[in-house]
């Protein structure tokens, strides 16, 4: 497996909150959450709520987890751990971005063609849930990046 694609160590994601990762791809970067359903299986979704593009799920210390749902802080939107798919709130019906990933040998790794590279925590410094920050985003064939 890639090293430069490791995002954590399995054991360090747990059912009850998320882990952010940024992935990339040359110039192009994104960040994604990781986090354990209660049959053990390891998701990763984008860390992007989808009403509000520029609000994190995840700002760096955990998406808040309720009912077996990620909470988006901003409105209250709710998405089910196991689908991505939102049940509730201004964007219901919509349905989180996924990123392949393999869990081998005790760490999770970030296997999804549309991205070279992985580490765990935010892309950068800036926090975009805060307002503070101005940043381009794009769409192509469902990936999000920022510029
Ligand atoms: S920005 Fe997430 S619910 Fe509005």
């Amino acid at each position: 497996m890639d090293n430069s694609c490791r995002i954590a160590a399995s054991d360090n994601i747990s059912e009850d909150e998320t882990l952010v990762f940024t992935a990339s791809a040359g110039f192009d970067t994104t960040e994604g959450i990781l986090t354990r359903l209660s049959d053990d299986t390891i998701v990763a979704y984008t860390n992007y709520c989808p009403h509000w593009r520029d609000v994190r799920l995840d700002s760096g210390s955990g998406a808040l987890i309720r009912d077996e749902t990620v909470v988006c802080q901003k409105h209250g939107a709710t998405f089910e751990k196991s689908s991505g798919h939102c049940d509730f709130g201004p964007c219901e019906g919509a349905v989180l971005d996924t990123f392949e990933i393999t869990v081998t040998d005790g760490d999770v790794y970030l296997t999804d063609d549309a991205w070279d590279e992985a580490e765990q925590g935010l892309s950068g410094d800036r926090d975009l849930s805060s307002g503070s920050q101005i940043g381009f985003w794009y769409s192509i064939d469902g990936k999000t990046s920022s510029v």
